[in-house]
């Protein structure tokens, strides 16, 4: 199994759940750190689209980068806001997202990093700083609970997270677990932390 396990062939049953999903309620808890548009966002395992549609409706600009082919291919169809531009590439190396030699005021990467290994980590947040400015802000959420078949997936603590970001100089702003807000993945006992750190 990778990373992307398990979602291509779900590709149908994605975009019903995702982008029934209010973005705006998904945010709340962390929104007082989203920057005053119009910024620059690097959406990283931009799913459905769901999150970059909504933040160019909030006066964003975004580079959403998903490595499912059959997911950005359906979400750039469904989200053909010229504010977007969509990439294929991964964590943890993002070659293509670096090669562009561009700087974000923003990162996002929802539900994406518990499907990366340990050394993935290590990899992927090295990459991720070197794509923020000083002041820029990462936001990043991480799962805790029961694995879905067919997935990879890595209970990461928040105080790992921290830990392996410092040495990155991103120092840590917002920091907190609570039980999912969707009904059926409360009562499955699924819980998140989210996490924004900024670039010093
Ligand atoms: C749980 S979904 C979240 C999608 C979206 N961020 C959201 O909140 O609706 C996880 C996403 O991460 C992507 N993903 C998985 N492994 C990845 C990797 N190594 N690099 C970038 N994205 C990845 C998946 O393809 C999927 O779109």
């Amino acid at each position: 199994m990778d990373s992307t396990s398990g979602y291509a062939s779900e590709v149908e049953s994605l975009f019903e759940r995702y982008e029934t999903r209010d973005a705006a309620a998904v945010h709340a808890p962390w929104y007082e750190f989203f920057p005053t548009p119009p910024a620059r966002i690097l959406d990283i395992g931009a799913g459905t689209g769901r999150d970059a549609a909504w933040l160019v409706s909030l006066g964003h600009s975004i580079l959403a980068v998903e490595p499912v082919d059959a997911l950005r291919m359906r979400a750039a169809k469904l989200h053909p806001e010229p504010q977007i531009t969509w990439l294929a590439d991964i964590l943890p190396d993002l070659g293509q997202t670096r090669a562009k030699g561009e700087t974000f005021d923003m990162v996002l990467m929802h539900a994406v990093w518990m499907h990366l290994t340990a050394d993935e980590r290590i990899t992927g947040m090295a990459n991720v700083a070197s794509l923020m400015d000083t002041g820029s802000r990462l936001l990043m959420s991480q799962r805790h609970g029961p694995i879905p078949k067919g997935r990879r997936m890595f209970d990461v603590t928040g105080e790992e997270t921290i830990s392996l970001a410092a040495k990155h100089g991103l120092i840590n702003l917002f920091h907190e677990r609570a039980e999912s807000i969707q009904a059926e993945n409360r009562a499955k006992k699924i819980e998140w932390t989210k996490l924004v750190f900024e670039k010093t």
